[in-house]
């Protein structure tokens, strides 16, 4: 762990890291989450990092995974974020985007872009405060796959 507070996350978080995305209004079971941890661990262009608080309590996390369109520059794309209720306002949220934003330019990374939901007015705040412009808002369309059937 660096000395601001944050290292990358490990297996072991999974736990930590469900129950703030519950908080986050993502609910996922510990197991779930692991899996996806596992798959997300592995992969280099993805980054999970953890704010730790002593002692050893994980404050919050940011994932963000670098991205290539046909239509923009490479980027980070910041897939969630979320520092729980009672760490807020001491600069944790700060600390991790802009450890982000660190990686995301030690990957040629020229951008970092984050979909921020209508309703989460304080986090709209949060990303102009730290520089980030609001270009555009949209609808998102989901698909869900059925199984291939042998
Ligand atoms: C948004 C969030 C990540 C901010 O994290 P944080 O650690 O509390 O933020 P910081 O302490 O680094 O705040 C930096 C600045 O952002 C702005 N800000 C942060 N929270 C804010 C709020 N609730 N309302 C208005 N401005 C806010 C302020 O300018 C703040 O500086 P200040 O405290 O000196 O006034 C955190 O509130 C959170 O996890 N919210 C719920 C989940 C969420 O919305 N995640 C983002 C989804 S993309």
């Amino acid at each position: 762990m660096n000395s601001t507070g944050s290292r990358v996350a490990e297996a072991s978080d999974a736990e930590a890291i469900a129950a703030l995305s519950a908080e986050l209004g993502y609910p996922a079971d510990p197991k779930t989450t692991a899996a996806r941890l596992s798959r997300i661990l592995k992969d280099p262009s993805h980054h999970l990092l953890v704010a730790v608080q002593a002692p050893g309590e994980i404050a919050g996390w940011i994932h963000g995974f670098l991205t290539q369109l046909v239509e923009s520059d490479y980027r980070v794309e910041i897939g969630g974020l979320i520092i729980g209720q009672r760490f807020q306002r001491r600069g944790l949220g700060t600390m991790l985007v802009r450890q982000l934003q660190q990686w995301g330019q030690s990957q040629g990374a020229v951008e970092v872009s984050v979909r921020c939901q209508i309703k989460r007015a304080e986090a709209h705040g949060f990303y102009q405060s730290l520089g980030f412009q609001l270009t555009k808002t949209q609808h998102v369309f989901r698909c869900r796959l059925r199984p291939i059937q042998d």
